[in-house]
């Protein structure tokens, strides 16, 4: 079987992407799989690409805008060609937090809740005020924690909404939950051990705390039982509720006991020091058949 490992691309997160690609391509099993890169610089430059190099399935090794988002998902589909992960709805539904927050909740799922600005228009530091500080502002579209601050007061609130007014048209102004951050894997609806992280220089799992070597401390956690048996309920139902197929990676905060979900991630990390990786070797699986796991499913 042919495959294209789909990378790069013009989001912020473009070299997060590439490293993914990398480790995806180093993995792959090649008595199975003939493995074409297609690194992609320019939007317009996907389906000539894809077309060329005559593929029987897309691996995704995108993040963020023109990649997670539903757009290259909905292209692959016009040209007919299958791909990993989630289909155009739910790559589209996870990339809008806001959208996607409002559903979990719907449903009774909890998440941090705050507001949302429309641009710098929207600027209203009275409204923070009520909310009351700490607060954390984020870019609504955004990956990896690119653009997102925490904000402890007035102070730093115009810098930081200015700079995620920069990355996106809508941002998210949500009350900072202190507690243990979690991720939970899911894959081919089986959910993966829960993560624990320590961010080690930063009071959140920022981006330098993500992809910086000795950045975080990231284990698999030992909850209370029942605390662990919630927190895979509330992963699994956010992974069905966004309708999420094939794999994704639900980011939490637990506080007293209550998991919050921060976001679903669809296309989430698979670099060397990646989450998901990680808790799928500590359930016993190679990244090798981590990857044959994913095409499997995603044929299927
Ligand atoms: N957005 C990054 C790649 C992640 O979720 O792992
Ligand atoms: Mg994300």
């Amino acid at each position: 079987m042919k495959i294209g490992v789909i990378m790069g691309g013009i989001s912020s997160e473009r070299e997060v992407s590439l490293q993914t690609g990398q480790e995806m391509i180093s993995h792959l099993d090649r008595s199975r799989y003939e493995v074409v890169p297609i690194v992609i610089d320019q939007r317009a430059d996907l389906i000539a690409q894809v077309q060329q190099a005559d593929i029987d399935l897309a691996i995704l090794a995108l993040h963020g805008q023109y990649g997670e988002d539903g757009t290259v998902q909905g292209t692959l589909e016009t040209l007919g060609i299958p791909y990993t992960g989630s289909g155009v709805l739910a790559s589209s539904l996870c990339m809008n937090k806001q959208l996607s927050k409002m559903l979990l909740k719907a449903v009774g799922v909890h998440t941090p809740t705050g507001f949302c600005w429309q641009g710098m228009d929207d600027y209203d530091p009275q409204e923070v005020e009520q909310l009351g500080y700490p607060v954390i502002v984020k870019p609504n579209a955004g990956g990896s924690s690119i653009g997102i601050q925490l904000v402890h007061n007035e102070k730093e609130l115009l810098p930081a909404v200015q700079e995620a007014c920069n990355l996106d048209q809508t941002i998210l102004i949500e009350p900072y939950i202190k507690g243990t951050e979690l991720t939970c894997p899911i894959v081919d609806g089986e959910v993966l051990p829960i993560i624990g992280i320590r961010s080690a220089h930063s009071e959140w799992f920022d981006y330098k705390a993500k992809y910086e070597a000795d950045g975080a401390e990231e284990k698999v956690i030992q909850l209370p039982p029942i605390t662990q048996q919630r927190v895979r309920e509330t992963a699994l139902a956010s992974y069905r509720l966004l309708q999420c197929k094939v794999y994704a990676r639900v980011d939490m905060i637990l506080c007293q006991d209550i998991p919050y979900v921060l976001e679903v991630n669809t296309l989430p990390g698979m670099t060397a020091g990646s989450l998901l990786p990680k808790s799928a070797a500590a359930a016993g699986m190679t990244f090798t058949q981590l990857l044959d796991r994913i095409i499997a499913s995603s044929l299927h």
